[in-house]
């Protein structure tokens, strides 16, 4: 069992430190935009394998590649299609993840067996330089153990993964909160295999045509299962419409019981409670936290009041279907 390091990214020398760790094929935990990555050099197959072990993550389950240069696609993808260019222009760095077709010489290990390679380019000034001085290219699923939830501060990735890991470098919060977009661009068509902050309509405006509605990669792949991103705690959602009238008739009686609202106070049943953002945006990026402190409190039961079923809250939506998923 490793001794997990925690390095300060603002420290001098830290992010040497981190660097120097990957190349010995340790992992790192490391700061993106969207949530903490559990990195490991996509170049040795051992760090690869203990990423799994880390995470306790079926094998099969393919991994993001993670790049300081948008460059690198073409050492990972057989074909880069005009419509990747665009969105790398748009939205490089940043949280938006592409789906390509991969080159022979990738390893099965990283995609799974899957026909394409997941590649992105986070927007994190700390992550950027490890990998840049690293020299080679990440790879990096969320710093979670399988199933959980991600973690968007180090604190949560010490609280979930101390002494599974190396090391974790600490880059503060994450501003967007969320997993990234995942764009398919294997099809005929672009199609949307993961929302994120980045939406359909965002993607649809920078290319100028309209998305297919099924991505090829989506039935296919392991990842997509409808139970993740679970909070210890049993989690229930309610309709935000019905939350008042719902809650206190759902409440078990004697239970501790926490709440996440956004919209409806909670009553005298709630034990612990915490409000979030009627902004998708702000939402997001405060949910996993509020789901990681609500599993700190020992409760029985965690409620979540839902926000609307409006595009902008889709990616949300997402999480939260599959975070109540019993
Ligand atoms: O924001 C993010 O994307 C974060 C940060 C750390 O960059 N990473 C992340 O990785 O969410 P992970 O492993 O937790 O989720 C990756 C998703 C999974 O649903 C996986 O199935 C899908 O991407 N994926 C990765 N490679 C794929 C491939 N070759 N073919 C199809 N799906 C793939
Ligand atoms: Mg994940």
């Amino acid at each position: 069992m490793p001794h997990t390091l925690k390095l300060d990214a603002t420290q001098s020398g830290a992010i040497e430190h981190a660097a120097n760790l990957l190349r010995r094929g340790q992992l790192v935990a490391l700061p993106t935009e969207t949530v903490y990555g559990l990195a490991g050099d996509a170049a040795n197959p051992r760090a690869v394998k203990k990423i799994f072990e880390a995470k306790q993550r079926p094998l099969g389950h393919p991994l993001i590649v993670h790049l300081s240069d948008p460059r690198r696609i073409e050492q990972w993808a057989s074909k880069v299609p005009e419509t990747a260019w665009k969105l790398i222009e748009e939205y490089w760095p940043g949280p938006l993840t592409l789906l390509l077709p991969k080159k022979d010489s990738v390893s099965d290990f990283i995609t799974g067996g899957q026909p394409g390679i997941a590649l992105r380019m986070p927007a994190h000034r700390a992550t950027l330089e490890t990998i840049k001085l690293l020299g080679r290219d990440i790879v990096a699923p969320s710093a979670n153990p399988y199933g959980r939830v991600s973690p968007t501060s180090a604190e949560h990735v010490i609280n979930a993964m101390s002494g599974r890991i190396d090391a974790v470098l600490d880059g503060g919060h994450c501003t967007v909160g969320i997993e990234s977009t995942i764009v398919d661009l294997t099809g005929e068509r672009p199609s949307i295999a993961r929302p994120g902050q980045i939406s359909q309509r965002d993607i649809e405006q920078c290319l100028g045509i309209s998305l297919s509605g099924k991505s090829p990669s989506q039935q296919a792949v392991p990842g997509n299962v409808k139970r993740h991103y679970q909070p210890n705690t049993p989690t229930i959602g309610l309709p935000a419409g019905d939350f008042s009238e719902q809650f206190p008739r759902r409440a078990p009686k004697g239970a501790r019981i926490g709440v996440i609202w956004w919209q409806s106070v909670p009553g005298p049943e709630a034990t612990e409670s915490t409000r979030l953002a009627a902004d998708p945006d702000e939402y997001a990026r405060m949910l996993y936290t509020a789901m990681h402190s609500m599993d700190q409190a020992a409760l029985d039961y965690l409620f979540i009041e839902l926000p609307p079923e409006t595009d902008r809250w889709m990616a949300v939506h997402d999480r939260l279907r599959r975070a109540c998923s019993r």
